[in-house]
Formats: C-alpha cells, structure tokens, sequence
C-alpha cells in the first residue's frame, strides 16, 4: 500500500516520503480500515509515540496521522461491534502506525459508525478536535449550564468545536486568538472576542472556566480571570500557572466511542461545523503536512477520491 513514512526524529518532516509498506493485519480486536480521509496533527512528529511502540521499542519508519474515516476491510479475532463494509470513523492509537495510508490497523473500541450522509472528509476532520473539544469541556472542565467559558484559539481545530459545544451547551462564550480570527470565532458562536495581541485580556472581568489550546504566556495571563471555584482545562501540556482558587487540569484526547456518536450527531443536525482549511490527496501529503503558508482550519488528506 502507499503510506507517508517519517524515519528519523531528528530529520522530522525533512525525512517525510511516500513509500510502498506491507498492508497491516488485524491483531486481536482490531478492526482494519481502508482509508478514505485521513487527519494529522502539525507537531505530532515530536510525541515519542512517534518513534516508538507502547513498550518504548523503536517502531520506525512510522506512518504519521491519528485520525480516520473510512470502511472496514478486515476484522482481527474477537472483534465485536463493527463489521466488514461498514463506514467508521475516530482516533488511532499514538504507538502505532497511523492514518496516512490506504490502511490502517485500529482497534475496533477507538471507532464509531460513519452515518451515510457525512462527507469521510468531514469525518476524519472530527475526532482530535472534536472529543477534544467534548473532554476539555463536559468531561474535565465540568461544565454547567449558564457559565461563561473563555476559549482560546478560538477559530482553530479545537477552538472551534469547544466554542460550538459550549454555546450550544448554554455558554456565554469568549473566543481568542489573532486579529485576524476576530470574524472566524465569532461566527463559529464566540459572543465576545479578545484579539490576544491588541486587547486586554484583564477587560474581559471574570470566567468559570478557560479552555487553553496554546499555553506559554497566554496561559499564564488567563489565571487572574478565573473566578473563585472556577477551572482551566489546558490542552498545550502542563501548564505554568494554576488559578488561586480553582482547578487546573491537562489532559490529553482519548478515544471514545459514544462521544464520537455525539459530535457527529451534532454535525448531521447542523448544531456543528466542522473546520476544514484544507484538502490534499496522499501525493501532496508530504507538502500539506509542511504548508509554506498559514492554513486556517485542519488539514484533510483524502486517501480516496
Ligand atoms: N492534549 C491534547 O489532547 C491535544 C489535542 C488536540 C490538540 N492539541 C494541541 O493543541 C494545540 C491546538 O490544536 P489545534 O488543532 O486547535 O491547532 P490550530 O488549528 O492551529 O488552532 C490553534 C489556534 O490558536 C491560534 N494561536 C496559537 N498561538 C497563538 C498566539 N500566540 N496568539 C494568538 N493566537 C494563537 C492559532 O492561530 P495561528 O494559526 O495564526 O497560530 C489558531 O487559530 C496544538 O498544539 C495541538 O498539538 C493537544
């Protein structure tokens, strides 16, 4: 099968080919996908899982990409819930190899059914950003209805999905990020917005709960917004600064079925738009994982026309 394969750490995306690889199998409650459309992540070159298998073995060369759309080929022994034919979707394992290729080996847990009328590349646009976006806010941010929630990079992969769940959820919603962004979060249902480079934070007053998708200084500036009791919920690793009086929680994005089910019910009854900057096939991959301009939104391979 044709695959994008990374071989070395240190030359990250310099090494980045598309290359003939064995197909994978089907190992005990796996399912195999045939790849329609595949989402990656722009750093995920430096997360060991990369290099390495869950017992810290060197696994390279690595095919990239952790995000799925497409049809099941093949079920491993034991394999429930899913079947040969049907379309699914989600996120792969970090320690295996990934999406970037006409198949990829996953287990059948990390998947949910792909409903007929979503678009695969809709579908592999979906399960980073939006259970991300779900676990950031329902699952460790504990939201409850009528709370202000403040989300930065809110015109981004995740930004964007966390500011449609949550003003759907009864958010009064502050998007962040660039001056540029100011239309984009408002339209994807931010009610205020706070360009991070021209406006003052500190005017926002007070917030129960901040979603952090950058970190560094930006997070560092949100603590005196948080009101007593209040959360940060930090995506961009542990974070520098903990609210005075509240919680602060990083987490990183699990499969899950059932919330998968929730997203993609969203999109279907239009109470979610999905963010999609770009589209590329497996040819252009390597260059639309190393764009030479800002791409807004995520990045979609589509394996398959
Ligand atoms: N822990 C986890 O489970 C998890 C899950 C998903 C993602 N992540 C990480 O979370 C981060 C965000 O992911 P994403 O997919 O949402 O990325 P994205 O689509 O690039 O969105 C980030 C948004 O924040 C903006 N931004 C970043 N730095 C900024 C700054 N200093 N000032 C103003 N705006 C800024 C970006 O604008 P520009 O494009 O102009 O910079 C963009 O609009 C990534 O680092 C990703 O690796 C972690």
């Amino acid at each position: 099968m044709k695959a994008i394969v990374v071989t070395d750490a240190a030359a990250g995306t310099v090494g980045m080919t598309l290359a003939e690889r064995p197909e994978p199998e089907a190992a005990g409650n796996d399912v195999v996908v045939e790849v329609h459309a595949s989402g990656f992540t722009p750093g995920e070159l430096s997360w060991p899982g990369t290099w390495t298998d869950r017992l810290g073995r060197d696994r390279r060369p690595s095919v990239p990409g952790h995000e799925v759309a497409g049809v099941v080929s093949a079920l491993g022994y034991g394999t429930r819930g899913l079947a040969v034919g049907q379309r699914v979707f989600g996120l792969t394992d970090w320690t295996r190899d990934g999406t970037l290729a006409e198949y990829v080996a996953v287990e059948a847990r990390n998947l949910a059914p792909l409903p007929g009328d979503v678009d695969f590349a809709v579908g592999a646009s979906l399960p980073i950003s939006g259970l991300t976006a779900w676990q950031g806010l329902f699952v460790h941010g504990r939201f409850q209805v009528g709370q202000s929630v403040l989300v930065h990079g809110a015109a981004g992969g995740v930004g964007s999905m966390a500011t449609q769940l949550a003003r759907e959820a009864g958010a009064y919603v502050i998007g962040t990020g660039r001056a540029a962004d100011r239309q984009t979060a408002l339209d994807f249902g931010a009610q205020e917005f706070v360009d991070l480079h021209n406006d003052s934070l500190a005017d926002v007053g007070g917030v129960d709960l901040v979603f952090d998708v950058i970190g560094g200084d930006v997070g560092r500036r949100s603590m005196d917004l948080i009101r007593a009791s209040g959360m940060l919920v930090t995506i961009a690793g542990p974070p520098e600064a903990r609210p005075v009086d509240g919680l602060a929680v990083d987490f990183v994005v699990e499969a899950d079925r059932a919330q998968l089910g929730e997203v993609v019910q969203r999109v279907r009854d239009g109470r979610l738009r999905t963010n999609i900057g770009n589209l590329a096939t497996l040819d252009d991959a390597v260059a639309a994982f190393n764009p030479t301009e800002r791409i807004k939104g995520k990045t979609i391979i589509r394996v398959r026309p």
